[in-house]
């Protein structure tokens, strides 16, 4: 009698858990569509004139990921690609992270660049020579899940692409990112 009572316990528990999960995807997928996270990618100014440039370059780098969902978003190791008219010339490596619901995280990282690439392209110096500027893209994919409510966790990914303006003149350094970010359910 008390297995029975409770086998049929587990079986309406069961049967609960099915249903708030098909009610809770139904709902992410209509009332709380997935929006777009806010990803960006700000890399420090560097001198890439100066004398004594190195092969590679080590740059500080921060990845800022704004989370505008309900529910939490966790994602792998990643890598952004930078590249400068198709060429690859720089990595950023992306430590995985879990960016709660409704909250922005900063990652501290870096930019490898590989300074030669980009300075043997004879675009760059007619870019630079003129204007002291030029402009990067950068591109991410973030592979990860969507967490709601801790137990349902759906597949999805980020993308973002950056591009990133570096400005060289003299006394004015800086970079400035505008980016646009994606994210697919699958
Ligand atoms: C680049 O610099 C960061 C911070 O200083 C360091 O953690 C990282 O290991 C360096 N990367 C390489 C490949 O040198
Ligand atoms: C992340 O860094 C940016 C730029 O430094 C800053 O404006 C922002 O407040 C930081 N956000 C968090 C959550 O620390
Ligand atoms: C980046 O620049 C390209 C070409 O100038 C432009 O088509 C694209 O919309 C820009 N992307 C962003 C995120 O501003």
């Amino acid at each position: 009698m008390a297995k029975s009572r409770l086998k049929i316990c587990l079986s309406v528990s069961a049967m609960l858990f099915i249903i708030v999960s098909i009610v809770t995807i139904a709902l992410i997928f209509t009332v709380f569509k997935p929006k777009d996270p806010n990803i960006v990618v700000h890399v420090e100014p560097v001198d890439l004139l100066s004398p004594d440039m190195p092969i590679i370059m080590n740059i500080s780098t921060l990845v800022t990921i704004g989370n505008p969902n309900f529910g939490s978003f966790e994602f792998k190791k990643s890598y952004s690609y930078v590249t400068y008219h198709d060429t690859v010339v720089g990595t950023v490596p992306i430590e995985s992270q879990l960016v709660p619901a409704h909250s922005e995280i900063n990652v501290s990282t870096y930019t490898l660049m590989t300074v030669n690439k980009l300075i043997n392209n004879p675009d760059f110096w007619k870019e630079v020579v003129p204007g002291y500027k030029f402009t990067l893209i950068s591109k991410a994919e973030f592979p990860g899940k969507v967490i709601v409510l801790k137990y349902i966790k759906l597949k999805g990914t980020a993308y973002n692409t950056c591009n990133i303006t570096v400005n060289m003149a003299p006394g004015s350094h800086d970079v400035k990112s505008i980016c646009n970010s994606q994210i697919k359910i699958h």
